[in-house]
């Protein structure tokens, strides 16, 4: 491989979306943000210099950062953050990767305006296990807020509230012609007749799970976070925030007289208030005739599953298939070293004294957990702590490995909802295998929530509705092919089984990617130590490492 550099600039842009102009913060003034394009083996350098007020730590969803935990980015787990006038490389290898991942902010709610897509293409020489595409584009769905989303979280925190929802979603930062004011801010995609596409779908959204479809046009699913997987073909793919799927999209081998809507909508299960429009892109055919004559085709629309189609969900989920062949295998830990239980999901905190609050009781403030202890954020980066072994407590304290209060699914939900604060965190043995089965309970609504943990991929061996059965599950878990990822949907009411292999020394982020149940404390850290190779060890911090 090769070291490719890069400058990101962050820097305050007006912006404006559905007649609304706000001053945003962006990489080099753009919205969305630059791509970075690599090939696998490749080593980037990413000079990230603030030049905003705000502490700013971007992170590079998805990439595994093997012995380069310093380069992670999420805000005091991997370091401090970029100050006003600061620089920091971020610098970090690809290894094992090839597909879509993307880059975001990961402090506060600054992800809204500061992401992009990570490219990365095969080692040369190297074709792709599917037809190569005629051309590449990539298509990252976001959020657009009228307000200052910084303000939003920070109310929301205030009050024990939920947030005030988005505005629009958007297609590369564009909200689309079915919005008021919107029509000229409309994704347009450009396409020959006969040619195979590779769209590289990306969910940036805050917030919400989306469907993605095209009218008339069939998918094929190929890669996801970054992964082959078996390819299969579906009108709809779903996709939660944190995930990245490869499809491609064959075009029609002549002119059609239309042209075609892609859409994306939420998947909601829960009962809180979200945004519930559709953003929408054009796909349009290189067409023989004038230009005057293709506004007149009609405007053809795809149909979306409905807004709670969980057996959509499922079924999509259930065709994810690792390729798992000689060149692309899939090395499932069979045995276990360690199983570990987590719910997650809403519970509460109780509100201060003599102050109204707008949780699911005036007396109540939200909250969300990993078996009932909701994570409160360190003031120093942990990962440094590790490192210099000066952990103050912080990394002492064990995450309870089952959950505090007994839930069950399909019975009546606990009356004490109540959650601990702590910021206790999972310490493993270098190399240790692990199997973590994720519970969503039911005790504020059944809702799915995207788990993504940092400095890995996963195997998905299994999933189901209801509460997880230890005695029976395990039996039907897909040792074979299961879907490799980073980021995995939580089924509302029911359970997923992962497994990983805890090779990558250093402190890993794990969280709900619905942001605001980040912000509400859904979220933990693995704690990996090193091995005795030197190979095996955390490398000392970069000498321009940010201090708090
Ligand atoms: Cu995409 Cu911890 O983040």
């Amino acid at each position: 491989g090769i070291t490719r550099h890069y400058r990101f600039n962050i820097n305050m842009q007006n912006v404006t979306r559905l007649c609304h102009t706000k001053s945003i913060v962006t990489v080099n003034g753009q919205f969305p943000g630059p791509p970075i394009v690599a090939r696998e083996g490749d080593r980037l350098v990413i000079n990230v210099v603030n030049h905003v007020q705000n502490n700013i730590t971007i992170h590079w969803h998805g990439i595994r950062q093997l012995q380069s935990g310093w380069a992670d980015g999420p805000a005091y787990i991997a370091q401090c953050p970029i100050q006003s006038g600061q620089t920091y490389a971020y610098n970090f290898t690809i290894v094992g990767q090839r597909g879509t991942l993307w880059w975001h902010a990961h402090i506060s709610w600054l992800r809204s305006t500061l992401y992009g897509p990570i490219i990365i293409l095969p080692k040369r020489g190297v074709p792709y296990p599917f037809p190569q595409p005629y051309k590449e584009v990539p298509l990252i769905f976001g959020e657009w807020w009228n307000a200052d989303t910084e303000a939003v979280i920070s109310q929301a925190l205030q009050t024990g509230g939920g947030p005030n929802v988005s505005d629009a979603y958007t297609i590369n930062g564009l909200p689309g012609l079915l919005y008021n004011c919107s029509a000229k801010d409309t994704f347009k995609l450009s396409v020959k007749p006969g040619k195979t596409y590779l769209l590289r779908l990306i969910n940036a959204a805050l917030n919400d799970e989306l469907f993605f479809s095209i009218a008339n046009h069939t998918l094929t699913t190929v890669d996801v976070d970054a992964l082959y997987v078996k390819p299969f073909e579906t009108d709809t793919i779903i996709i939660t925030p944190g995930q990245t799927t490869n499809v491609l999209l064959k075009t029609k081998p002549y002119h059609p007289d239309a042209t075609f809507l892609m859409m994306a909508r939420p998947y909601v299960t829960g009962n809180g208030t979200f945004d519930n429009s559709t953003v929408a892109g054009i796909l349009e055919y290189h067409h023989p005739k004038p230009s005057t004559s293709i506004k007149k085709l009609p405007l053809l629309k795809p149909t979306l599953p409905a807004l709670r189609d969980s057996s959509f969900v499922t079924n999509f989920t259930n065709k994810l298939k690792s390729l798992a062949n000689a060149q692309y295998p899939a090395n499932v830990p069979k045995k276990v070293d360690k199983h570990f239980f987590f719910t997650v999901g809403l519970g509460t905190n109780p509100c201060p004294k003599n102050h109204t609050c707008q949780g699911p009781t005036n007396t109540t403030m939200f909250a969300a957990s990993i078996n009932n202890v909701s994570f409160v954020m360190p003031t120093k980066a942990l990962l440094q702590a590790h490192f210099l072994s000066n952990s103050n407590g912080v990394l002492t304290s064990e995450l309870p490995s089952s959950p505090l209060m007994a839930f069950n699914y399909t019975g009546t939900p606990p009356n004490n909802t109540n959650v601990i604060d702590g910021t206790k965190v999972v310490v493993l043995q270098y190399n240790t295998s692990v199997e973590l089965v994720m519970q969503s309970t039911s005790i504020l609504g059944a809702e799915s929530h995207p788990l993504h943990l940092h400095g890995f991929n996963f195997f998905v061996v299994g999933q189901g509705s209801g509460n997880f059965n230890p005695k029976k599950d395990p039996a039907k878990y897909n040792l074979v092919d299961p879907v490799e990822r980073n980021t995995v949907g939580v089924p509302a009411g029911g359970w997923v089984a992962i497994r990983f292999l805890a090779d990558n020394p250093g402190v890993w982020f794990m969280h709900c990617h619905l942001e605001v149940h980040t912000s509400w404390g859904l979220k933990t850290a693995w704690v990996v130590q090193d091995g005795n190779l030197p190979n095996q060890k955390l490398p000392p911090p970069p000498s321009d490492y940010p201090k708090c």
